[in-house]
């Protein structure tokens, strides 16, 4: 089973950004483990900060993967883009969140994500990309 993790701007500074709401582990540290306790997954992870590329990786996995984690970060509240790409494609997406977007100011409340996934998972720091793994797993 070929699920990808999609990860939007900013993301690659997990570990060092804001700390107190994104956690101290790099996400490079934390693909590691989630790789780790389920071998049985061809787990894959791309990140970017341009929001293109962000949509073309989208339409590139998006016919043939069984499953997208997508954190879109900051382009989830602005990109029409990147929720068009979502409902374009084929396979399922799982929109994540590390941190609970609903808590925080309001222009993190409105997703252009939502609409076209099959869920959405938020709150539970990076725990959330594992809960939506599992979710593949069922
Ligand atoms: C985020 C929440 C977004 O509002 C923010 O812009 C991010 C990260 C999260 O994972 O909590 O960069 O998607």
């Amino acid at each position: 089973m070929k699920i990808i993790i999609i990860n939007g701007p900013n993301l690659n500074l997990l570990g060092k950004r804001e700390k107190n709401i994104y956690g101290d582990l790099t996400f490079e540290e934390f693909f590691q483990t989630l790789k780790e306790k389920y071998p049985q997954v061809e787990l894959s992870h791309f990140q970017s900060n341009v929001e293109g590329e962000l949509i073309n990786k989208i339409q590139e996995v998006g016919f043939s993967y069984e499953g997208i984690i997508l954190n879109a970060a900051a382009y989830t509240h602005t990109s029409v883009g990147i929720g068009d790409a979502v409902k374009a494609i084929e396979t399922p997406v799982v929109e994540v969140h590390i941190s609970n977007t609903f808590a925080r100011e309001e222009f993190r409340h409105h997703s252009h994500i939502s609409a076209g996934a099959r869920g959405v998972i938020l709150g539970f720091g990076l725990q959330s990309y594992e809960l939506a793994l599992q979710s593949f797993l069922k």
